[in-house]
């Protein structure tokens, strides 16, 4: 009764804050290719890719997001341009904290009254030290509150899906990354996997088959750039073309050759393989009376690395099990941020499940 009361109050109050101050709620998806900041009531306003350019010699920031990723591959020798979550962990912390700081400051502006609580989701690979890092750099950019989220969830929650029930579903999260497959009831996961292949996997893989099959050395933008346009994991029926430049490696002089998307299916089998085989490990693992459930619902794809072609036919021919990319599955992560903050303040302090650790106690004290 009492926190039926204390939630109506809390209600009460958001709505007025809300009324003449705007949104309060934020969420942020910290990923290892892009940060998605979603705001309650205006769905989501910011999207950039995870690159900072620090002027090597001090160590100074010079441009953050899309400024910093022109110059990815572009850099004089004094600028470096890095991606500080490469590889789905946090591989520069102090790089982290600046992106992060920049980017809700672009989002907050100046503000001193009522600041917003702040859900962040994590790459899964984030360590204790680093999770509580991230925290603290979100409470120095102007947060209230601030608390974490597990990937697979928010994308979950992001996908549509009713997580909260006794029935069992599964997600495979393809990030630049990290691949993250969970199967998730009553809000948790039950078994998880996380391998370290994923679109940046992808993109290697295609630069190392120019290279080995073509003799063309080419950037890591234009595989990324071949694997959007043309990429495959399955033969697409009608046969795609594209025009790719690079450097010869024999002449050394930039060569311009027409590659195919039959082409691309052979280099990225090994990492689509990868894939298949952590889904099928996770399926493994799975009880019984779960596994039903997925047969029934299907397996749902989020990330942008889902909307590799045919990567969902692959999931499915190798599992029987029906696979479906979601509706946006770039945003998935970010959305699902944000809403399980909506439906933490409509349901209240008993929805302690969704948070990462065990602070969901303090997000809400205030
Ligand atoms: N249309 C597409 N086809 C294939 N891959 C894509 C497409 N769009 C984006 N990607 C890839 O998705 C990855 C980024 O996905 P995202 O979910 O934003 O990652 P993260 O959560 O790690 O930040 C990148 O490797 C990018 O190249
Ligand atoms: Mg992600």
């Amino acid at each position: 009764m009492q926190f039926l009361l204390a939630d109506k109050l809390y209600q009460i109050e958001e709505s007025f804050k809300q009324m003449f101050f705007g949104s309060q709620d934020i969420g942020i998806d910290l990923g290892t290719a892009s940060v998605l900041v979603y705001v309650k009531g205006r769905g989501i306003v910011l999207r950039e890719p995870s690159v900072v350019a620090i002027e090597k010699a001090t160590g100074q920031l010079l441009a953050v997001g899309e400024d910093a990723r022109r110059m990815l591959g572009r850099t004089p020798g004094n600028i470096v341009a890095i991606r500080p979550l490469k590889d789905g962990v946090i591989s520069d912390y102090r790089y982290t904290e600046m992106m992060l700081n920049h980017f809700l400051n672009k989002v907050l502006g100046k503000r001193l009254f009522f600041k917003p609580r702040v859900m962040v989701c994590i790459p899964s690979g984030v360590t204790e030290v680093e999770r509580r890092s991230v925290e603290e750099a979100t409470l120095h950019a102007g947060a209230r509150k601030t608390s974490t989220i597990e990937e697979p969830i928010a994308a979950a929650i992001g996908a549509g899906l009713d997580i909260g029930r006794p029935y069992g579903s599964m997600v495979v999260d393809i990030g630049g990354g990290t691949t993250d497959i969970a199967v998730l009831s009553l809000g948790s996961s039950v078994v998880s996997d996380s391998i370290k292949v994923a679109g940046d996997k992808f993109d290697e893989h295609i630069l190392r088959y120019m290279r080995k099959k073509h003799n063309l050395l080419i950037g890591e933008r234009t595989a990324e750039d071949m694997k959007m346009t043309i990429g495959s994991a399955f033969p697409r029926k009608e046969t795609l073309y594209m025009e790719v430049t690079g450097r010869n490696l024999i002449s050394g002089l930039p060569k311009t050759i027409t590659v195919t998307s039959d082409e691309m299916v052979e280099a990225l089998e090994e990492p689509v393989q990868a894939i298949l085989e952590t889904v099928h490990s996770v399926l493994e693992r799975t009880p019984p009376e779960i596994s039903a459930d997925i047969f029934e619902r299907g397996i749902v794809m989020t990330g942008g690395g889902a909307l590799l072609y045919g990567i969902d036919i692959r999931i499915q021919q190798y599992t029987r099990v029906p696979c479906f990319v979601a509706e946006d599955a770039i945003s998935c992560v970010a959305i699902g941020t944000g809403l399980a903050l909506e439906s933490l303040s409509s349901f209240g302090r008993g929805t302690r499940f969704y948070l990462s650790g065990n602070r969901s106690e303090d997000f809400f004290a205030d």
